[in-house]
């Protein structure tokens, strides 16, 4: 019978099978956890939920050549200063209820979801809001009924009305106000806040 070479031989597969298969669980390890430092509330590009009773800006860093969430100043929403039990609930309502009503169907958060409707990343930022001492009153007038609050921006697409109650809206707003705070990178490019360049 012919010899067979080492690496023709079923013993080395088997055992290159088990290393490649160990050393990408590790490795999948390692990543979870490095993403879970990056990606929970609370740590370097995510502020935590706080921050909604902060003012958020969002200004163009020359260094980094992109735009970059600035944070400063009390700016309570809805006239509370929340703890952070109760900026987590409220936030939390706010996504569950985003979840819920499927809003990825038409929209993108963070660049996930579908290219019907605007994205949502820093639709808290959006100039078309007004001053900040209305915009929070103006966006829950529109959540609670887009279709007679519609801009449609020249798109004619209107949003449908979803049924969301008075505090799914606030729900909302504080999920939005909090995204808006996280350092995107720069996403979405080219984006004009109210306040920014
Ligand atoms: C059937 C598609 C559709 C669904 C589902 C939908 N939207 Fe919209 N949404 C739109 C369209 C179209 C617009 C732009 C029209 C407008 O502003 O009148 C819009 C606009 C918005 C805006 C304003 C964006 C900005 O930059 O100022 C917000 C905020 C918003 N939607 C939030 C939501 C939330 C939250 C949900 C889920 C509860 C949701 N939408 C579900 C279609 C949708």
């Amino acid at each position: 019978m012919e010899h067979t070479p080492f690496w023709a031989s079923t013993s080395f597969w088997k055992k290159t099978a088990i290393w490649v298969t160990a050393g990408s669980f590790l490795l999948l390890i390692v990543l979870t956890f490095d993403t879970m430092s990056k990606v929970t509330a609370g740590t370097g590009r995510v502020p935590d939920y706080t921050v909604i009773n902060k003012r958020i800006d969002y200004r163009f860093d020359d260094k980094k050549h992109h735009s970059m969430p600035v944070i400063e100043g009390d700016a309570p929403l809805f006239g509370r200063i929340l703890n952070e039990e109760e900026a987590e609930r409220l936030v939390t309502l706010g996504k569950k209820t985003i979840q819920a009503k499927n809003c990825m169907n038409c929209h993108t958060l963070l660049g996930n979801g579908a290219y019907y409707a605007p994205d949502l990343t820093k639709a808290w930022l959006d100039p078309a809001w007004g001053g900040e001492a209305v915009r929070p009153m103006l966006m829950k007038m529109f959540l609670m009924d887009p279709v007679a609050n519609a801009r449609t921006y020249g798109s004619g697409r209107k949003m449908p009305n979803l049924g969301i109650t008075e505090q799914e809206a606030e729900g909302i707003i504080a999920f939005l106000k909090w995204m808006s705070a996280i350092d995107t990178n720069g996403f979405p490019y080219n984006f004009k806040t109210a306040g920014g360049r």
